[in-house]
């Protein structure tokens, strides 16, 4: 039986709301990488793609993949898709958006029994987040080939290595490079905007221009624990308190630079009691800017900022550690060209923005012609349960990104 974008909408809508069942910690939405929660959504993803008679399965590094073949076997593919792992307290689509909209447009060929030029690959990506684990994207870096070996022995904050996560999850940590994709073309993500521009605009659909770079740095800041009625004010060595001075400095480095945004999103202190200062404060610094080299520049006068504070106040930074370094990525034109005409196709305005966020996109970009459609989102809120989007919406990017499948011609 055919199906309409509008009722395939419906049903995307439907199973984004039964994902988000898939949780570690209810009533939040918190699905990490390679939870229990996260092979569960996989699981789910899988019995939806067969119910379709699209056989779809786990790969070595955790995503989940299936192949909608073209009209000749073996044909050159068109991946599309998204991630289905989670910040904590999350929205609903972020990330699962795009995969499950990269089934449905599946679903949709095959209800008509149609296949298209090329073979579509369908992909769940399951390392978007970092949120877990601290080098991140090893779901798309697996399908690039480009992982780092050290990957596999990250701890996540429980001592739970990635190798013994991935192997619990259904990975093959010993043939990671069993993942790798060939044949494919080029590389298209849907996602919603996460931010407010499309919205105050009028506009359902956004193309992605280019997206964000990204260094995350993990930080140890070593005072002395003590006794907070017994310390003097002049004679102690509050590692928070340098912290905070860090944090405010961090801050500040970014707000006197355009496009250039810092967060520090974690912080933790110990011993952690109320009447103990600190003596030790750990936190994540998360620096971001369209263009490389402003980042990098940030992140060295950063790195030289906290050391200065840390040498006044006589304590230690005993560590100041990448943990994942992303280049920024501009959208390949063929595939922005493509999009472009998808959307003005479905009656909307193709309207360009950059990606403040970081997507696999900028993974896949670096090896095939990869590119993003932003749908707008409400009050351009995300990593928040906030998030939303309407079905409308959900209907016209469906049918865009049906109409550059119809459309790409592999090259
Ligand atoms: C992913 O959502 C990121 O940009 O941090
Ligand atoms: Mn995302
Ligand atoms: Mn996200």
């Amino acid at each position: 039986m055919a199906l309409t974008t509008e009722s395939q909408a419906r049903r995307l809508m439907a199973r984004l709301d039964a994902l988000a069942a898939f949780t570690d910690d209810p009533p939040r939405l918190t699905r990490l990488c390679l939870s229990q929660s996260h092979r569960r959504a996989a699981e789910q993803f899988i019995a939806w793609a067969k119910e379709s008679g699209i056989a779809a399965r786990i790969d070595p590094v955790g995503n989940v993949r299936a192949r909608y073949e073209g009209r000749r076997p073996g044909a050159p593919a068109l991946m599309i898709g998204s991630h289905i792992d989670t910040v904590r307290d999350a929205g609903r689509y972020d990330g699962a958006l795009g995969a499950l909209a990269a089934l449905s447009l599946a679903e949709g060929l095959a209800a008509q029994g149609r296949r298209l030029d090329v073979a579509l690959e369908i992909v769940a990506f399951g390392d978007e987040e970092g949120v877990r684990f601290p080098y991140t994207l090893t779901g798309s870096r697996g399908l690039a080939g480009v992982n780092e070996p050290e990957a596999l022995a990250q701890k996540d904050a429980g001592g739970v290595t990635m190798r013994d996560a991935l192997k619990a999850f259904g990975g093959d940590p010993d043939h990671l490079g069993a993942a790798r994709a060939d044949g494919v073309a080029a590389f298209v993500e849907l996602h919603i905007e996460q931010g407010p521009v499309l919205e105050a605009e009028g506009r359902p659909l956004g193309i992605v221009s280019a997206i964000n770079g990204a260094t995350r740095l993990s930080a140890v800041v070593t005072g002395s624990a003590g006794h907070a009625g017994a310390s003097p004010m002049d004679l102690r060595r509050d590692a928070l308190a340098a912290a905070a001075e860090m944090v405010l400095a961090i801050e500040a480095r970014a707000r006197a630079e355009d496009e250039l945004v810092a967060t520090v999103g974690r912080l933790d202190v110990e011993p952690g009691a109320v009447n103990v200062i600190p003596g030790r404060a750990r936190f994540t610094i998360d620096i971001r800017a369209p263009l490389d080299e402003p980042r990098r520049r940030a992140v060295a006068d950063i790195a030289a900022a906290m050391q200065a504070i840390a040498r006044r106040r006589g304590v230690r930074l005993d560590e100041l550690t990448p943990t994942h370094e992303a280049a920024g990525y501009v959208c390949h034109p063929a595939i922005v060209a493509g999009l472009a005409a998808a959307v003005v196709a479905v009656g909307a305005d193709p309207r360009l923005l950059p990606s403040g966020a970081g997507h696999d996109t900028m993974v896949m970009g670096q090896r095939w012609p990869a590119g993003m459609l932003f749908v707008r989102c409400k009050g351009g809120v995300s990593h928040n349960p906030a998030e939303s989007i309407s079905a409308d919406d959900c209907a016209i990017a469906l049918a865009a990104l049906t109409r550059f499948a119809e459309d790409f011609r592999a090259a």
